[in-house]
């Protein structure tokens, strides 16, 4: 079943429209830390603008539980304006919902509201909130692909009151995500590294009947390597996930690092080690792929049609031990153009990306964190499921 679109939408002059978007990003010195959730979002509000609706851009910033100065949407709101080239209205916080009011609202036609997570009612998905909600406007817009995995007022609640539809983000990261899991075109090299090893066993799990080679990097290799025994130092890694990994890394299609850079956490003393009998000690740790396992990794990416990558193969904000994911970075951009489908996504992923200035050559660079993992993992996004 394909998913409503906003495009398809006709007489959208003078309709009221509620944008929830996911602009949770960090934020420093009053500014946003990294603009790029806020990039993928304005062809949506354009062509609303264009259409003659007025918006209402609604989303959550952090995980506050009540009204915080530091978490206000009024930052979000000047840098909208700035990219977007038309004023923008930020509505500050109104400390009762009860009384949000769609008359007093739109003397502009383009506003952001503050911190939706200002209110419990939230992320307790409060009925009356989310109908409060929904009388601000007359049809509802999911672009926020990054927080469609969740459960709440201004996400699934409204889409229960109003005509409900994807933006233009939010169906493109269905397009291009939802290809990797029905037809890719082989052969489908998948990259996983980064933290939070509970997070990727899912999507490894999902991936690996789908995909042709299952490259490891990051925690995930790490917790391979405690899986053989050997002693890792201070490396992170999961433990609760030893045996699983064992055993999903035995399979044919899973390739694992031949060597590591190791040293100190916060790069000095750095040294090259082969994966044999690997004995750390307790100040050393595993930071990054080796350059044999660069060379390695490449001659897969060199021959693939498809590749996904979420996670970063090691401490790349230390720069001795970016080289594994920066190397990982230009190669699937170098591939990504013409002669491969490349997606990319994943907070740390995307900032490397981004860094190099190589998103651009990347067919898809995701916004979605937990979303894309869900997704990408067979779990039903509960955000999508009125916009069918
Ligand atoms: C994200 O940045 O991944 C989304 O905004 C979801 O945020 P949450 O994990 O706080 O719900």
């Amino acid at each position: 079943m394909a998913l409503k679109i906003i495009q398809n939408v006709r007489n959208l002059k003078g309709k009221n429209v509620l944008l929830r978007v996911d602009y949770n990003i960090p934020i420093k010195n009053n500014r946003p830390a990294d603009d790029y959730k806020i990039i993928q979002s304005l062809p949506t509000i354009r062509f609303l603008r264009q259409q003659g609706a007025k918006v209402i851009v609604v989303t959550h910033l952090g995980r506050p539980k009540k009204f915080t100065k530091q978490l206000s949407t009024a930052p979000l709101a000047r840098h909208l304006e700035k990219l977007f080239g038309q004023k923008v209205a930020h509505i500050a916080h109104i400390k009762d919902w009860r009384r949000l009011e769609r008359k007093k609202l739109l003397d502009v036609p383009l506003v952001m509201l503050d911190n939706i997570r200002f209110y419990k009612e939230e992320e307790n998905n409060s009925a009356a909130f989310a109908k409060q909600l929904s009388s601000l406007g007359d049809i509802f817009v999911l672009d926020g692909f990054a927080v469609s995995h969740r459960v709440a007022a201004s996400v699934t609640g409204i889409a229960e009151h109003l005509p409900s539809y994807a933006g233009m983000l939010l169906s493109q990261e269905v397009t291009y995500l939802g290809g990797l899991l029905k037809k890719p075109a082989r052969p489908f090299v998948v990259v996983l590294g980064g933290a939070k090893v509970e997070t990727k066993i899912p999507l490894l799990e999902t991936l690996l009947p789908k995909a042709d080679y299952v490259l490891l990097g990051g925690d995930l290799a790490n917790t391979y390597c405690a899986s053989l025994g050997y002693s890792l130092g201070n490396s992170l890694f999961d433990r609760k996930y030893i045996g699983k990994i064992k055993k999903l890394a035995a399979h044919k299609k899973v390739v694992v690092p031949v060597d590591y850079v190791v040293g100190d956490q916060n790069g000095k003393n750095t040294y090259c080690i082969v994966t044999e009998a690997i004995k750390l000690p307790r100040n050393t740790g595993i930071y990054d792929i080796g350059p044999r396992t660069i060379q390695l990794y490449a001659s897969y990416i060199k021959k693939a049609k498809t590749i996904m990558w979420n996670g970063a193969m090691g401490k790349f904000e230390e720069p001795v031990y970016g080289y594994g994911t920066k190397a990982l970075a230009c190669l699937i951009a170098a591939k990504s153009k013409g002669l491969a489908t490349g997606i990319v996504g994943g907070g740390e992923t995307v900032q490397a990306v981004r860094d190099l200035a190589v998103a651009k050559d990347i067919d898809w660079v995701s916004t979605g964190g937990g979303a894309m993992l869900d997704y990408l993992s067979g779990r039903r996004l509960p955000g999508l499921q009125r916009l069918y």
